[in-house]
């Protein structure tokens, strides 16, 4: 009899991490547990060296990061602590247990000038304190422990999440609109629902591949786009008065952000043979789950 795979799964109270936590718990091939930030703290080498030695997980997947990427450029000092010395932490003691690593990162790592979407093998080049601390946790992972896994995933959502995007598919969809949604048009990348994200991850790990893969549905969209397509497939005619369109520059947010960031993998098909869903496809399988619930 195969042995269950032990899995350790950081930042599970977050957006991906509860929901890659909540995927592998149900296959009773793994043997799963998920950490939030209380019980773990990734910027504590002591700690995280303790869950580890005590666990010795076969595989820790780092869905942990401070993400807010505003908060970040305010706060440098805390994002690279906790998003690549936390990482270092989870290197050291996987090094000498054997344990493999699974770093999440970002299509944030690049600049956005190409036009065409950003594959594996493309520069880097950071925009902001967020995108540099993520560049230097995969440099990190790939130093410590060369076999370890980096995935960068981009515009991420989910049915029970409370970012932007997840905030207003809910919204809209409970029609429960009390706001003016402020839309991006020349920003464009892909939106990705964090239930894909983590069957992707799941196939990774059981692949057992390393270096950087990129994970991200097909197809490409403004923010404008984006937002768009929520209030159409909710059938919400003259929609304009909750949207205001804007360029980058007119949201004068703290950070900068990539114009173009699509990332596309020449590793899934090729080597993998794995292919994620149109992102409209995706999104309208999120927004019929959630009027499950109406
Ligand atoms: N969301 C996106 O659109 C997006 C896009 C590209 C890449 N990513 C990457 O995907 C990964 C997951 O992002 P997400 O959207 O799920 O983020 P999230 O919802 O903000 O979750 C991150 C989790 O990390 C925890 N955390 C923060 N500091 C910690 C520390 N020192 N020790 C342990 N845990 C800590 C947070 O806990 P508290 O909230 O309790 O502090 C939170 O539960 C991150 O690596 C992020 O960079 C996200």
């Amino acid at each position: 009899m195969v042995r269950p795979k032990k899995v350790l799964v950081t930042g599970a109270q977050g957006l991906l991490g509860a929901e890659v936590t909540r995927l592998l718990s149900q296959d009773s091939s793994y043997i799963v547990k998920g950490t939030t930030h209380s019980e773990l703290d990734l910027t504590s080498g002591k700690e995280v060296a303790m869950w580890i030695e005590k666990m010795h997980p076969d595989f820790v997947i780092n869905c942990a990061a401070l993400s807010n990427v505003d908060t970040c450029e305010e706060h440098p000092e805390e994002t690279l602590k906790v998003n690549v010395e936390g990482v270092k932490n989870l290197c050291l003691p996987l090094e000498e247990t054997g344990g493999k690593l699974i770093q999440i990162s970002t299509d944030y790592v690049f600049d956005g000038k190409k036009t065409t979407p950003y594959i594996e093998t493309d520069c880097v080049n950071p925009l902001n304190i967020y995108a540099e601390s993520k560049i230097k946790s995969e440099e990190c992972a790939k130093r410590f422990l060369p076999e370890s896994l980096i995935v960068r995933v981009q515009w991420l959502y989910g049915e029970y999440g409370k970012n932007f995007a997840s905030q207003m598919i809910y919204d809209i969809t409970y029609k429960n609109i009390s706001t003016q949604y402020r839309l991006i048009e020349d920003r464009v990348g892909t939106p990705n629902d964090v239930k894909n994200v983590a069957q992707g991850i799941k196939v990774l790990l059981e692949k057992d591949i390393k270096g950087i893969v990129h994970l991200s549905c097909e197809g490409e969209c403004s923010w404008v786009e984006f937002g768009k397509t929520i209030f159409a497939m909710n059938h919400i005619e003259n929609f304009s008065q909750y949207i205001r369109v804007l360029k980058e520059v007119e949201a004068q947010r703290v950070a900068k952000r990539p114009p173009y960031s699509k990332l596309s993998s020449v590793r899934l098909q090729s080597e993998l043979d794995f292919k994620m869903p149109f992102w409209e496809e995706s999104l309208q399988r999120t927004i019929l789950n959630l009027k499950k619930n109406l």
